[in-house]
């Protein structure tokens, strides 16, 4: 698409507001943005009243706009603003991973059938070019795994109640005020945001499509101060990681739970709202990739950086879901986990398959070993109702 970018702008939040500022801080890259498509009428604007609509269908049915740019919170909207926009044949820019990780066999057909370009870099890791470097970098190597942690709030909260022994709620609030959790940061802490962001990334490392709703998600309500007593003394930091792993017979695993990480994991010194991402190929072995998870300018930087790429007239080529042998996905695997529980019933409702190690006191139990995913996924709401909490103590899973 030459270089002239017309874009109509959906949602001034955080995001809108960090691209806004680096585009117009950004020299050598000039892109024009026609009209900004806002909801709330009663909130004050710091842009000027002719840039503002707040009919959708403005920007959309303005054949002078040729790129959408979707930042906007509520993702069923979302999904309505950009594939009507795809339809009409706009290119479309978005960092709305919930949005992506419910409709993506949707979306890939809409930008497929009308020829057009949909991007997505700052909806995975903030500032970390993940989606690229997996379309591009990675797009003929098999990989073995991908992991990491990709969620801003939750590694905040976690950095400032274990390391500076700040509140959970003050922990929290930090994070809403500096712009990190989602409007609702349930999908933070109970990782749904880290979860949406696996299945996107699962799409350019293994070539899957995966419904998120059969990926389980763990999340770090329940944590308790005898975990973080237990990961201390054991020299770990404790995170919300991902897992996205390939096995034997094109089988992938992907979920999200809270893990221990030990000292010489790259993700150990990963603290704050930065994430990081390891990606194991099958030739190259390990690569580690680090920066800002979440927040304003950085988000922004993803959305611009692939604003940027439409003038040379990118689009992701989706290689390995194109391929003849595209993986299968499975939640029958094996995770060795902690688990801290209540009472020996617990275990009944949650067999283990091994045990390694097992501690009981009057105010304090946990048990170490082997369990099958599924179980896990059946005992989800158990294990959060009965405030018990889990953490990976491994960071692969097996057959
Ligand atoms: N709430 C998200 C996070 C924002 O904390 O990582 C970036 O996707």
């Amino acid at each position: 698409m030459g270089n002239t970018l017309k874009i109509g702008l959906f949602g001034f939040g955080c995001v809108g507001q960090g691209l806004y500022h680096v585009l117009n801080n950004s020299t050598g890259f000039k892109a024009d943005i026609v009209k900004i498509g806002l909801k709330d009428k009663n909130k004050p604007r710091t842009i000027g009243k002719e840039l503002i609509t707040f009919d959708k269908w403005e920007i959309l049915n303005n054949p002078e706009i040729n790129v959408i740019v979707e930042l906007i919170d509520d993702a069923d909207e979302a999904f309505l603003i950009v594939s009507e926009a795809l339809k009409k044949g706009k290119h479309v820019v978005t960092a709305n991973k919930k949005l992506l990780a419910t409709h993506l066999n949707e979306l890939y057909r809409l930008q497929e059938e009308n020829n057009v370009s949909l991007l997505y870099e700052a909806s995975a890791c903030g500032s970390i070019p993940i989606i690229r470097t997996l379309e591009e970098y990675f797009d003929n190597e098999e990989l073995e795994k991908v992991s990491g942690i990709f969620n801003g709030t939750t590694n905040y909260i976690l950095t400032k109640t274990i390391i500076e022994k700040l509140s959970y709620a003050e922990a929290l609030k930090q994070a809403q005020d500096k712009g990190f959790a989602e409007s609702d940061p349930t999908n933070d802490v109970e990782g749904f945001d880290a979860k949406y962001k696996a299945v996107i990334v699962a799409l350019h490392a293994f070539g899957l499509i995966i419904k998120q709703e059969e990926v389980l998600n763990i999340g770090i309500t329940t944590l308790h101060e005898n975990d973080i007593k237990y990961a201390s003394e054991k020299g770990y930091k404790i995170k919300l990681t991902p897992i996205i792993q390939k096995l034997g017979g094109d089988k992938v695993s992907v979920f999200v739970a809270p893990r221990f990480i030990k000292e010489h994991s790259h993700l150990y010194n990963v603290d704050n709202e930065f994430n990081g991402v390891i990606v194991e190929g099958q030739f190259s072995g390990e690569q580690f990739l680090q920066g800002r998870g979440a927040g304003s300018y950085p988000t922004g930087a993803a959305v611009l950086s692939d604003i940027s790429a439409l003038s040379h007239g990118y689009k992701y080529e989706f290689k390995k879901y194109s391929q003849k042998h595209a993986p299968v996905f499975t939640n029958d695997v094996f995770v060795e986990v902690y688990l801290r529980y209540n009472h020996e019933e617990d275990l009944k409702q949650i067999p283990f398959h091994e045990v390694t190690e097992k501690y009981a006191s009057r105010d304090y139990k946990y048990i170490i070993g082997k369990v099958n995913l599924q179980v896990l996924i059946a005992n989800k709401s158990y294990i959060i109702n009965n405030h018990l909490f889990l953490s990976l103590v491994k960071d692969s899973v097996t057959k």
